[in-house]
This record gives C-alpha cells, structure tokens and sequence, in this order.
C-alpha cells in the first residue's frame, strides 16, 4: 500500500528543506574529489590519547552517575566548568545561566520552539549560517537579510530594517549574528558594530543570538569581546560548541542566557531528548577541568592557520583578476566571489563533474536567494597539498567562465575584502 506521504506532513515538515551541504557531502565521498564543500574539523586535532584517558577515568570512578540518565539542564560540573571557561571572555553566568545541549545546533531549534510563531520577522545576515536558516524557516518565520562587509553586519542597514519593520508595525524576534569567522563568510564583527548591534537591539527592544562555535580558533589579530559580554546577557543568549575544539562527535554544544530564559529552554528540551548524553559530558568537563582543551587550543589554531595560509596562496598565485575573497583571522572558511555575473550554481556540476573539486554555492546561505556570484570554502578539512591543487581546478573552472570583460591573461588577484 502507498501513502499520500504529504497528507500527513505538518505545515513546518512540508516547508522543510534538505541541507545542501548535506546532499554535496554524499556526492564529495567519490574518490579523486578534493572537497573544500564540509565544515568537518581536521581529525588530526582530535584529542584521541586524552580522550581515551579521560573516558577510562569517568568509567573507573563515576560509572554510575556518567551512564545514567541526567537532568535536562546538564551536568553540574560541567556547567560550573563551563562558566570558569567563559568568564576568559568576559562571560559571566552561573550555572543556572547554562543549559548543555547536543551541538549547538540543537540550540537553535530550541530558540525556535521557544520563540517562534509562523509569520514572525526575524533578521539574519547576509550571508548567513544555512543550517541556521533552515531551522528557523521550518517554523514558517520571515527572515529579513541585513548584509555584511568585512567588520560585520552592515549596522546602518540593519537600522533601516528595524525602522521598516516598525513602520509596518511588526517587532522582530531577534537578530542571529555569528560574530567571530563567521560561517559562511570567515568575517569578524568589529566592536564598534557589535555594539552598535547591541544599541539598535535595545531601541527596537529585540533580542540578539549570538552563535560563536569558531572564537576559540583565532590564528591572529586581536579577539573583541563577545556581544554577550558587552550587554552582561540582558538581550543577548549565546551559543557555543565543543564541535570545532574537542570533536564534533561529542555532540556538545551550550547556551547561555538569563536563567528564566534557560528555565523556558530547559523546558521545550525535556521533550525534545530529556538530556544530552550524561557520558560525553561528564568526559568533557574532565577536559575543562584537567585545562586539557586549554593547552591544545594553540596547536589547533596553527594547524588551521597553516591550512588558511595555504589556501590564501593558492588563491593569489591561481585565481584571475576579478574574483576577491576574504582573508579570515581564524576559523574554518573563506568565502568567494566571482565577478558578477557568474553564476557559482551553474558551474557546479562541473567543478564536481569535470575538476572533481566541490564548494558550496553561496546562494545558500542568502535568506534573499541572493550571492550567485559567491561560494564559501572550507579549509580545515583538506590537506595542504588538496588545497593547492584544489584552488588550482577551481581556477580553471572560473577562468574557463570568465566574462569577456573581466577576463584577462595575466593572472591579476585582488584581495580585498
Ligand atoms: C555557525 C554555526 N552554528 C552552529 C553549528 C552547529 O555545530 P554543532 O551542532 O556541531 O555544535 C555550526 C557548525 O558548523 C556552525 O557553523
């Protein structure tokens, strides 16, 4: 017997959409093709040895707590671990200020179970997180595109969008920022933007998310303060991960906030997974606790920054003139712009097919369907030797499309924003 599938779907099931990067991953597992399409960490910084003397540790002296089912919130210790993290970064909470959760992806959605109705406004960049805009699209919310040059969301944009959406009498629920190498775009948020964020967000009365899974990955420059730090919390949750420090397979992320907005989060969670796994979290508080992530942020930072490096030359020595890209001071990714008028969409297929090299094509990450022309890449993942003679195909690929007008036959690079 066949069902009527779509019969069934609720409203939010039907406006759900397949990840792109998702549907790319399976493509990129044929061999001989180099992929800068993931956000995978390089597994070489997984901490292997400590995890496994840490797991053996939990299991030797706290089986019976660490195998348990937990409370919601999560693991006292690590929470209070946590807190003694933060406040490095001038994040003050306490533990009841703290609500673990499984990746900080399971964070979103819990922001979008507690806060969102179908037609609400909220305001994204552009570009933005997809996995983000693919939660929050599944509760049928308007996402407003405010774009972004390299300090960070374009404040003065972000102004207009507010006094439009007043004029219409509509209020925003909040505004998603990830403010430190950005994914997609590698951009960070200078301070002067986060807090001009932060005073249109207490005009307009909304709220800000913060989502900072990259800030300890810092290869250079120096680090602003998180926008929670900057308003003590008052308008501001925060959400972070281990997925790109520790490992992602651990599957923990948190989230910060006052406690009665923790107590709403604790909430929509319990029905969702009733706890994250009392295991991983019980190994990754030890981790804070030995300061074991702390003394191997600097070696994680040099591997990436030794990829970034080679994917920056790369990028010089291949791409022609009229293509520019980003230079990011950390993280995993560097976004890509093609002279306008190319289509990064329509050259897919070959650059998977013919180059056998996969990037993940900007118009993703727009909430306005925008960004043809731009395409994120991910240098964390490859190696340094893929990198080199990935950029190399992808430069061949854009230099066999390049429109007359901007085609030239020496290889002229600018690296502005
Ligand atoms: C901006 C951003 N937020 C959230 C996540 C989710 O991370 P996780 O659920 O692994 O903690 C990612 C992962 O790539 C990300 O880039």
């Amino acid at each position: 017997m066949t069902i009527d599938l779509d019969a069934f779907l609720s409203t939010g099931a039907r406006g759900m959409r397949r990840s792109l990067i998702r549907e790319l991953l399976k493509l990129t597992s044929r061999g001989g093709i180099i992929s800068f399409a993931g956000g995978f960490p390089d597994p070489t910084t997984f901490p292997v040895e400590e995890l496994q003397e840490v797991s053996r540790d939990v299991l030797a002296d706290q089986a019976s707590r660490a195998l348990q089912y937990g409370i919601t919130e999560g693991d006292v210790r690590l929470r209070d671990e946590l807190a003694r993290w933060m406040a490095k970064d001038g994040i003050t909470a306490n533990r009841d200020q703290i609500l673990i959760t499984n990746g900080s992806q399971q964070g979103l959605d819990i922001i979008g179970k507690v806060f969102l109705d179908p037609g609400d406004a909220i305001i994204v960049e552009l570009p933005s997180y997809l996995a983000a805009l693919q939660v929050f699209r599944t509760y049928g919310v308007e996402m407003v595109g405010v774009p972004q040059d390299d300090e960070g969301m374009e404040t003065d944009r972000l102004a207009d969008a507010l006094a439009g959406l007043a004029r219409q009498g509509r209020h925003p629920k909040f505004i998603y920022a990830v403010p430190d190498f950005q994914n997609p775009s590698g951009i960070t948020w200078t301070e002067e933007r986060r807090r001009a964020l932060l005073q249109l967000a207490t005009q307009y009365d909304t709220l800000v998310v913060e989502d900072n899974p990259y800030r300890e990955i810092r290869f250079e420059g120096s680090a602003p303060p998180p926008i929670y730090a900057l308003d003590g919390g008052a308008r501001t949750i925060y959400l972070s991960t281990f997925s790109k420090t520790l490992a992602p397979g651990l599957r923990i992320g948190w989230m910060v906030a006052q406690e009665e907005i923790i107590a709403q989060f604790v909430t929509a969670k319990q029905g969702m997974d009733l706890c994250s796994p009392s295991f991983t979290q019980a190994i990754a508080a030890e981790m804070l606790r030995r300061d074991i992530l702390y003394r191997r942020l600097p070696n994680i930072a040099a591997v990436y920054r030794r990829k970034r490096d080679a994917m920056l030359r790369a990028l010089q020595r291949e791409m022609p003139s009229g293509v520019t890209w980003t230079r990011p001071e950390g993280g995993l990714f560097l976004w890509l712009r093609l002279p306008e008028g190319m289509d990064a969409e329509a050259l897919l297929p070959q650059a998977v097919e013919q180059e056998r090299v996969a990037y993940v094509i900007g118009s993703g990450f727009h909430a306005d369907g925008g960004g043809k022309h731009t395409m994120r890449l991910n240098f964390s993942y490859p190696s340094e030797d893929e990198i080199d003679e990935g950029i190399r195909r992808l430069a061949r690929l854009i230099k066999r499309h390049l429109p007359l007008s901007t085609s030239s036959t020496a290889p002229r690079t600018t690296v502005s924003d």
